[in-house]
Parts: structure tokens; C-alpha cells; sequence
């Protein structure tokens, strides 16, 4: 089975074709941050308008790794929430349209499913069909970190249709504390990878943050650690050469880390499961994914990071967790209908 995945919740148009094992065919991303660099963030009504004009173009790029394009292709899943409303109407009538006019059956796929399940993803780059001999895949059930510029939430995943959410942020989700603390000192956006890139060369203890929700079970919470660093920007103003601004990010950064890899392994006991993925744009963090593997190794937690580009948003994740729910529940279940030619079928769900 071929699946045609469709991504448009946020800031990337992504258009993707996976086989029902995992196996990347074609994964297509336009990213929007240029177009959202100058406002800090995402502007819903603009990222809508750039989903509109990439759509097919990134459809029709996908699809050309295929000799017979949309006739080998056998269903199409899209990505149906959680998501801006804008963004994420443009991808579901993109996918109705194009269902509409082959037959084909389509599945809505959660955004946060696709990222859960993105270690399954095997990418051409990885050789001949095998699975990365250094990353592996993570045996069922497994807790899993996701973390994200809009979600920050453990889980256990049991089977690609069962998963338990265990504690989530209250708040604001990590990728965005990164991305405000950056705009806070005067950073680019996104600011998460100009953090980690400048954190590397901080001293993570010389500014002293708290630790949100040190004691509190699996839930998380970003948004006080960004108003202390705001507080502190404040009080002696933002760091006016590079090692100040280093250490100001190293040490953010050190407590994000510290409160994601203690939470996960706290999930992991509670669970009894030795299994951690991480997942989600966060993911790329090398101080998260250098101190997890530490941590990991001296708890006895297998850690499954998948490559970056099967944690950041794209459509492989969500062709593939839309073929999981086609051979799970069958081609009905789920089924978002194409406005229908068949007057007996029932409407669409969106
Ligand atoms: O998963 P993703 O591509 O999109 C969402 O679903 O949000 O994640 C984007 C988020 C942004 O907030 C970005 O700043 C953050 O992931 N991010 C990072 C890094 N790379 C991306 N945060 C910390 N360190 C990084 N290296
Ligand atoms: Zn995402």
C-alpha cells in the first residue's frame, strides 16, 4: 500500500508518499519561516495564504518519484488537527479534492499520532530498505517525549491506536519558551536552534532560573522559566556581547534539558517500560539528546531519537500513521468522505 500523507497545521506545507512498512517514497517540505521570521512567530491568516499558493506544487513534487504518479497511489491521509484552522483546511481540501477526483479512500491522521510514530519512518538516505542500524525501532509499548514548538506532552504508546497521554505542559510548550526567549534577547526565529547552537559555548550555571514543576508527577510547565529569564533580561539588561549571551542561553537551556529528560524518566519508571523515544522539533536539541542518552544509559532506558527530519513537522509521519489506521480499522474507518458524488454516503467530518 501507498499512502499519500498531506501536512498544512502550522508553518510547513508538506506533501510525502509511504508505504505501509515505514519506507519513505518522496517526503516534500516548504517551510514558511522566512515568510514569519520578522513577526517572531507564526501569523495564522499569512501561514493559511502560503499553504494556498505551495499546496499542489509540493502534492504534484511528491508525487513524482511515482512513474504513474496518482494511479499507484492507494489512499490518501491528511493531517485533520490539532493545528491552526486555516492552516489545516487547506491540506484537508487539498485531500478531498485530489480523493474526489480518483476515488480514493482518506484517513484523518492526529498531528501528535504522526509525530509519535515518526521513529517507524525509514528514509532512502538510510540504505536499501533497512532500518537505521544505529537509531533501531522501539519494541511496543514505549513513553515517548514530544515536544514541540506547539505541544509538550508525554505519552505511552502502546499500538499505533493506543496511546495514553501521561502529563502534558500547562502551559507553554518548550519549542515556543525557546522561540520567546530568543525573541526576548534579540535572536532570530525560529530561536531554538540559535540557542542550542549558542548554548554550546555558555556556561550553564551562570545565571541561576528555576525549575518549573520539579516535584510535580509528569506535568511540565514552560512559561514561568520564560518570564524568569525575562525577569532577569530585565533587572541587568540583554547580554551585550556573545559569551553573555552564551551563558544566558546555556543556562536556559540547561534547565529545559534537565526538567525533559527527569520527567521522561520518571514516566519511564512509573510505566515500567525501558523504552524513551523523543520526538517532535525539540528533539533536534543537542543538549537534550546528549543528556538523555547520558541519562538513559545510567537508568537502563533504551533512547530512540529519530533524524531530525522525521521529528520536525512533515507529511511522511502522517501518510504513515494514516496507513496504520487503514490496516488496523479498514478503509472505512475513519474515513474523512470527499464532498460525494454518492448522495447515500455520509458528509465529510470537516
Ligand atoms: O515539530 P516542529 O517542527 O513544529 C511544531 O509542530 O511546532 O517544532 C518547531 C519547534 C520550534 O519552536 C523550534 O524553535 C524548535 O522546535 N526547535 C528547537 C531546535 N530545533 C527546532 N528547539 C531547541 N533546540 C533545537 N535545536
Ligand atoms: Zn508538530
Amino acid at each position: 500500500m501507498i499512502v499519500l500523507g498531506i501536512e498544512s497545521s502550522c508553518d510547513e506545507t508538506g506533501a510525502a508518499l509511504v508505504r505501509e512498512d515505514g519506507r519513505v517514497l518522496s517526503d516534500v517540505v516548504a517551510s514558511q519561516v522566512a515568510l514569519h521570521a520578522p513577526y517572531g512567530g507564526v501569523v495564522p491568516e499569512l501561514a493559511s495564504r502560503a499553504h494556498l499558493r505551495a499546496i499542489m506544487p509540493v502534492v504534484e513534487q511528491a508525487l513524482a518519484v511515482l512513474p504513474d504518479g496518482l494511479a499507484r497511489v492507494d489512499a490518501i491521509a491528511v493531517t485533520e488537527g490539532p493545528g491552526l484552522v486555516g492552516a489545516l483546511l487547506v491540506g484537508i481540501q487539498a485531500a478531498k479534492a485530489i480523493a474526489w477526483s480518483r476515488g480514493l479512500p482518506i484517513v484523518g491522521v492526529s498531528h501528535l499520532d504522526g509525530h509519535l510514530l515518526a521513529p517507524y519512518l525509514t528514509r532512502p538516505a538510510e540504505g536499501d530498505g533497512a532500518r537505521p542500524s544505529t537509531a533501531g525501532v522501539p519494541a511496543m509499548p514505549y513513553v515517548a517525549l514530544l515536544a514541540s514548538g506547539g505541544h509538550t506532552a508525554l505519552y505511552e504508546v502502546r499500538s499505533p491506536l493506543d496511546i495514553e497521554l501521561l502529563g502534558q505542559t500547562r502551559d507553554d510548550a518548550a519549542g515556543e519558551a525557546y522561540d520567546k526567549v530568543a525573541k526576548l534577547v534579540g535572536l532570530g526565529y525560529p530561536g531554538g536552534p540559535i540557542v542550542d547552537r549558542l548554548a554550546q559555548k555558555g556556561d550553564p550555571s551562570a545565571v541561576a532560573l528555576p525549575r518549573p514543576m520539579a516535584g510535580r508527577g509528569l506535568e511540565l510547565s514552560f512559561s514561568g522559566l520564560k518570564t524568569a529569564v525575562a525577569q532577569h533580561v530585565a533587572q541587568h539588561g540583554a547580554p551585550a556581547d556573545e559569551q553573555g549571551l552564551a551563558d544566558l542561553c546555556a543556562s536556559f537551556q540547561r534547565v529545559v534539558v534537565s526538567v525533559l529528560v527527569d520527567k521522561s524518566l520518571r514516566a519511564c519508571e512509573a510505566r515500567g517500560i525501558p523504552r524513551l523515544v523523543l520526538t517532535g522539533g525539540v528533539a533536534a536539541n543537542r543538549g537534550l539528546r546528549a543528556h538523555a542518552r547520558e541519562a538513559c544509559d545510567r537508568a537502563g532506558v533504551e533512547l530512540f531519537v529519530p533524524p531530525v527530519a522525521s521529528c520536525t513537522d512533515n507529511a511522511a509521519m502522517i501518510a504513515y500513521a494514516g496507513a496504520l489506521r487503514l490496516l488496523e480499522r479498514g478503509p472505512r474507518a475513519d474515513e474523512i468522505v470527499p464532498y460525494s458524488r454518492d448522495p447515500e454516503r455520509r458528509r465529510g467530518r470537516m
